[in-house]
């Protein structure tokens, strides 16, 4: 009985211990607490899922007891003064500093083990609603799935548009049939033999025939005129279009905040018809030293872990091994979504706009503008809205050929810039002479409003 009792109490302390001990491994301390601090004191060197300058973090208690047979006492001492621990003589502490070529890690003296807890909890547990990079990296966030629902529910809408188009021409073509059918068989030879009655109720048969044809012919139209009308609005209009692309690049964090001038990116907009998306190169350019981002400012909703995974993206595309400072020579070019795009039919021209056009649209612009924060990259933002205000580029135009003509009509010609002075020598006399000395000569003046201009 006695000995049972005894049984009885060990197995209880043994109990104890094991829930103890396992508490302090798992439980003990706040994840979400930790999370903050780990991110105001820890994300500068470590990541939870990989090596930054510091080993990877994530599960790190688990890993030290099982590889190094190391406990809490361990990591509250190294947390808090790692330095004095190697001093001590400690073994591992000595070992990881070698590993990491003698890099230093801060020292946390203010920390309390309470704090630490904290940290390590979240470095077991991180809290689910926080995607780590990788996830980014995989490409499956909760946008991209809502931009695969927009293009599928776009593609339905094509799709039934195409079908109604089809049901459309198919009933046509019946009616055609029909129509021919009547009219041979009113040629036909048997006709000019039967009888009147026969023509009567003949004609009569086509009487309700036509009235129940109009009918349809009436139907139809409505129904093509709403098919190409709907057809016409989904073509041109975009205005608010912004597609997810496979790098977060915040035209706001490097045309606003770093105010990194538009045609430095942008370069061909000046020379060439298109103004394409610039290289890799171009982000490499600047890239290959920041490989993280400290700016000031975030996005509501996002974290500088975040657009530090979005700059790691550009080295996976480029092939550069940050770590070994070189290119691994495994590229993979980025599939931006083209958000601006013109029907083929159409010519635009932007070194017409931005170099011959460029005073007179800024002049057009500021005269409707007040804001002076607007000045920088003014012939840009004259078609394109405040790009260097938005996270996601959006049509901020409706890129009609309404929208066009507007502003040929209202746009006052610069005839004093050297391409036009010499251009317009001859018609500017003209032009004088027709609309006055003085007048206002506007784009469509000089042919702005002609088909052929903008059309092939
Ligand atoms: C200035 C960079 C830096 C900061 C900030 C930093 N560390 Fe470290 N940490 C390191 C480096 C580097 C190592 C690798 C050992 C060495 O070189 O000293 C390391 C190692 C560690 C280890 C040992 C991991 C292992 O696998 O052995 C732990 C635990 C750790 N850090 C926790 C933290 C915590 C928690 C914070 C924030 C309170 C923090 N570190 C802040 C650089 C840093
Ligand atoms: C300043 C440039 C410009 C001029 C001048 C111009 N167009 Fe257009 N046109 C456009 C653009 C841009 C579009 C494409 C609009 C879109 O995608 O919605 C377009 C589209 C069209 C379309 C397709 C229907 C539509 O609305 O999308 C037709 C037809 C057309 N133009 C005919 C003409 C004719 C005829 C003239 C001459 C009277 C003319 N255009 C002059 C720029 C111009
Ligand atoms: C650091 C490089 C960089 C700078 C500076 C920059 N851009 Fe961009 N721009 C890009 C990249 C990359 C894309 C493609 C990704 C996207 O759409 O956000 C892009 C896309 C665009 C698009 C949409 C293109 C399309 O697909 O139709 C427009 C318009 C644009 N930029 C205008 C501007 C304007 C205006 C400025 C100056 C206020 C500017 N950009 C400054 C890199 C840059
Ligand atoms: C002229 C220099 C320069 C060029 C060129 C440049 N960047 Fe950046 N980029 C920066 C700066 C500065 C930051 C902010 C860093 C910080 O504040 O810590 C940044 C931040 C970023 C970020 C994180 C913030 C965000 O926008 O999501 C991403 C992603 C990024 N760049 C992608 C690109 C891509 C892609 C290109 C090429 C199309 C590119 N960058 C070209 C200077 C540049
Ligand atoms: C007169 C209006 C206008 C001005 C000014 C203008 N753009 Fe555009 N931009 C457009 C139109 C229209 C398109 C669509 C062209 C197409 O689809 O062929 C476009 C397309 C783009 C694109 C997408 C790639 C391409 O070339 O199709 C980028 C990037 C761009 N513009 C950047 C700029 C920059 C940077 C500036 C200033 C230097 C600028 N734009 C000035 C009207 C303008
Ligand atoms: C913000 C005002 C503005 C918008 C919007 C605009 N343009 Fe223009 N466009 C101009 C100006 C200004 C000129 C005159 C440039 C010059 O001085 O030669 C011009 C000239 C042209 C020319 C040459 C005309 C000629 O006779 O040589 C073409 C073609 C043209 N634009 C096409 C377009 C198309 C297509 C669009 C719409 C997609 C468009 N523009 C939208 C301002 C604009």
């Amino acid at each position: 009985m006695i000995s049972w009792r005894k049984h009885y109490k060990k197995g209880l302390i043994a109990i104890g211990l094991l829930f103890s001990t396992g508490a302090s491994v798992y439980a003990q301390g706040d994840p979400q607490k930790g999370q903050e601090l780990f991110k105001a004191n820890c994300t500068a060197c470590h990541a939870l899922d990989k090596q930054l300058i510091g080993p990877a973090l994530g599960g790190v208690v688990d890993r030290l007891k099982k590889e190094q047979n190391l406990d809490k006492d361990w990591l509250y001492k190294w947390i808090k003064d790692n330095k004095a621990l190697r001093a001590s003589g400690d073994k591992y502490a000595n070992e990881v500093f070698e590993k990491f070529n003698k890099t230093e890690m801060l020292q946390f003296p203010n920390l309390t083990d309470a704090d630490i807890d904290d940290i390590l909890a979240y470095t077991s547990n991180p809290p689910k609603e926080e995607p780590a990079a990788d996830a980014n990296a995989a490409g499956t966030t909760a946008n991209d799935k809502a931009a695969i629902e927009a293009e599928k529910a776009r593609q339905l809408n094509s799709q039934i548009v195409i079908a109604a188009l089809i049901a459309i021409a198919g009933l046509l073509i019946w009616l055609l049939i029909k129509i021919r059918q009547l009219v041979k068989l009113q040629q036909s030879p048997e006709l000019a033999e039967l009888d009147s009655t026969r023509i009567t109720s003949f004609s009569a048969m086509y009487e309700k025939y036509s009235y129940v044809g109009k009918g349809l012919v009436g139907l139809l139209a409505l129904f093509a005129l709403y098919g190409v009308w709907n057809w016409l609005m989904w073509i041109g209009v975009y205005k608010g279009y912004a597609p997810e692309q496979p790098i977060y690049f915040s035209h706001k964090i490097h045309a606003g905040e770093n105010k990194i001038d538009c045609q430095l990116c942008h370069s061909s907009a000046k020379y060439g018809k298109v103004s394409e998306i610039p290289s890799l190169n171009v982000c490499m350019n600047c890239h290959r030293t920041i490989s993280e981002y400290k700016g000031k400012y975030l996005e509501p909703g996002k974290d500088r872990e975040f657009y530090t995974g979005e700059i790691q993206k550009i080295y996976a595309h480029a092939g550069w091994d940050a770590n070994k400072q070189a290119y691994t020579g495994k590229t993979e070019p980025v599939e931006w979504t083209r958000i601006h795009n013109m029907p083929d039919f159409v010519y635009f021209n932007h070194s017409q706009h931005v170099i011959a056009g460029e005073q007179a649209i800024i002049n057009g612009f500021n005269a409707k503008q007040k804001d002076a924060s607007n000045k920088i990259d003014v012939v840009c933002k004259a078609c394109h809205g405040k790009i260097d205000t938005m996270n996601v580029v959006q049509m901020a135009n409706n890129f009609t050929m309404g929208w066009c003509i507007e502003c040929h009509r209202t746009t006052e010609v610069d005839m004093n810039n050297g391409y036009n002075k010499e251009y317009f020598k001859n018609l500017h006399e003209k032009l004088k002479k027709q609309y006055g000395e003085g007048s206002k000569i506007t784009v469509d003046a000089i042919g702005g409003l002609e088909c052929g201009k903008c059309h092939y």
